[in-house]
């Protein structure tokens, strides 16, 4: 169990005096006696464990509610309920995020009982959407439903899920605890940066299994996920993340919170060790294997009508912008899937979704009407690629503002770069922690500012050819800053260098900056 840090800092004093998920009765309270009666300890610490995080500006006394969706998996009633309680509490607010959930924004205290309990008829979930603690597990868009798919995960997904759930156990952990399992055969859920990422391979004996990486993350330090060199059976699944999030628990390091994350620890420890550790705790040697092949991953933005293994059903993919729903579209998509059949959508962790199992006759009728939501299904590179963060508007931390500036961004792209059609993924950050993951994506920004002599201006680091899947590598870093407002125009060049000088018409972005020089790349664009 937890041990008292040397120098203990405010969060682990806070989770030490009080299991964070134990205010839950004491929230109702709250609701009831309004946002300024809440103690501190709660406002900045536990209530994050039920998915409150309180929003800039903090004096108008708003939190962001951040729903959790195993596998991002949604039916048109859930849907539905939560566009409803966005329209009804939320001023109309729903991000789509990288972790497959959905986030409302001005949300009051008053009103969290009763989007908890319309939350909970409809089989969704606050807890553990924030706080140190599992967060939502993430899976493929596709489970189930591609043909090429080694298993089906799903139902893995939601039995990790269940077990940390309110689980007692593993609600005080040093920092947050991120898991993504995938069956499929493209590994586009990010098993490199999470904290344990499962991918399904057929192994040489016929059978499938999971291989094992633990440790990675983004955050401002970046670290790749290690492979453990073990595969597990289905079965083995739940048992050994319980283990891992038991050693993570036990000698992660809660005397520095910016140090605390499970990638920590595998740098200090090293895979073999960490192994060790975990085979002793299951009390066997687990099976060892090897590193999967991970195809390129140019396919796997899941956009556009594609059949699904069962005869007779497509799924739909379409792109949303930059992350932004609204409660109405959300209601209006609710109804469009009944209207044309489809049974479930998919959020994904690009911040964009796939409608599943709708007939083959209704698939252009739906394409169609998706796009007059601003979900499009046959988009524009740029759109399909650009992930933005909360950013300025909400997020105390942030440096500049994401959301408008990446929509000004994609326009500009679409408009001036009409034929571009290779993929591209652009993530627009506001600080460095990386909820929008610029480290791997081609092209990185993140929110700083430059001094003019006009004074003080947003402004945005870059980072270049970021990348997961094959060849998998973090973005470098330039030496330079681009005043916000210009962003659009420095992508503009870049991709116009980029398809100048490429070797040729299939060497992808991640790969042609990789043959550029620091000094060469200062000068691409
Ligand atoms: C120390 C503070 C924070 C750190 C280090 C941090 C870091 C990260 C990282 C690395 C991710 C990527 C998730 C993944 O795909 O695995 C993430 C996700 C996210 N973060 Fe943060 N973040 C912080 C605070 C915040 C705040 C204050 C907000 C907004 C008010 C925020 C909003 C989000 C959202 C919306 C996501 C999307 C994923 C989800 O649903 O969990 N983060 N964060
Ligand atoms: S990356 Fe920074 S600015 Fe963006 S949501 Fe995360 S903490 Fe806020």
């Amino acid at each position: 169990m937890a041990t008292v840090a040397k120098k203990e800092n405010k969060v682990e004093r806070v989770k030490r005096e009080r299991d964070a998920l134990d205010c839950f009765d004491d929230l109702l309270t709250y609701a009831r006696n309004g946002f300024a009666g809440i103690p501190e300890d709660d406002l900045d610490v536990r209530l994050r464990w039920y998915g409150l995080y309180t929003q800039r500006p903090a004096e108008e006394g708003y939190f962001m509610l951040r729903i959790k969706i195993p596998n991002g998996t949604l039916r048109p009633q859930q849907l539905e309920t939560i566009g409803q309680l966005s329209v009804r509490y939320a001023q109309d607010t729903a991000d789509a995020t990288t972790r497959q959930d959905i986030q409302l924004h001005y949300v009051r205290i008053e009103d969290v009982p009763a989007i908890f309990s319309a939350l909970d008829e409809v089989g969704l979930t606050t807890s553990g959407a924030c706080g140190d603690i599992t967060r939502n597990v993430t899976g493929c868009p596709l489970a189930g439903i591609d043909r090429a798919e080694f298993i089906d995960a799903e139902p893995l997904v939601e039995k990790v899920h269940q077990h940390f759930l309110n689980n007692r156990e593993f609600s005080n952990l040093p920092r947050k605890f991120k898991i993504t399992i995938s069956g499929c055969s493209l590994y586009c859920t990010g098993h490199e940066i999470n904290d344990i990422g499962l991918v399904a391979l057929r192994r040489p004996s016929g059978e499938v299994a999971f291989d094992l990486w633990v440790g990675g993350g983004l955050g401002a330090k970046e670290r790749f996920a290690d492979r453990l060199g073990i595969h597990l059976t289905p079965d083995e699944v739940v048992e050994v993340c319980h283990h891992l999030c038991g050693i993570f628990r036990d000698h992660g390091n809660r005397d520095s919170r910016a140090r605390a994350r499970l990638k920590f620890l595998l740098a200090e420890w090293g895979p073999a060790r960490f192994r060790e550790e975990l085979e002793r705790r299951v009390g066997h040697k687990l099976t060892d294997g090897d590193a999967p092949h991970v195809p390129a991953s140019s396919n796997s933005a899941h956009i556009g009508i594609h059949a699904q293994k069962q005869t007779g059903l497509y799924y739909v993919g379409a792109a949303t912008t930059r992350g932004q729903l609204s409660g109405q579209g959300l209601i209006a998509l609710a109804a469009l899937m009944r209207k044309h059949g489809a049974s479930r959508v998919r959020l994904t962790t690009t911040q964009n979704l796939t409608v599943l199992d709708v007939p083959e006759s209704e698939c252009q009728a739906l394409a169609s009407a998706l796009t007059k939501l601003d979900l499009h299904v046959a988009p524009s590179v740029f759109r399909t690629g650009t992930l933005a963060c909360t950013g300025k508007r909400f997020c105390k931390l942030a440096v500049t503002e994401t959301k408008d500036r990446a929509s000004e961004l994609i326009a500009h792209l679409e408009e001036t770069l009409p034929e571009f059609n290779a993929p591209f993924r652009i993530s627009v950050t506001g600080c460095p922690n990386s909820c929008a993951h610029y480290q791997v994506c081609d092209v990185g920004f993140v929110g700083d500012h430059i001094t003019t002599p006009e004074g003080k201006r947003e402004a945005y680091r870059v980072y270049l050819g970021g990348h997961l899947g094959d060849d998998y590598v973090f973005g470098r870093e330039l030496d330079r800053k681009v005043p916000a407002d210009e962003i659009k125009y420095y992508v503009e060049r870049l991709a116009r260098s980029y398809l100048e000088r490429r070797a040729n018409s299939t060497e992808a972005f991640p790969a042609f900056i990789a043959r550029h020089s620091a000094q060469e790349l200062e000068v691409l664009a």
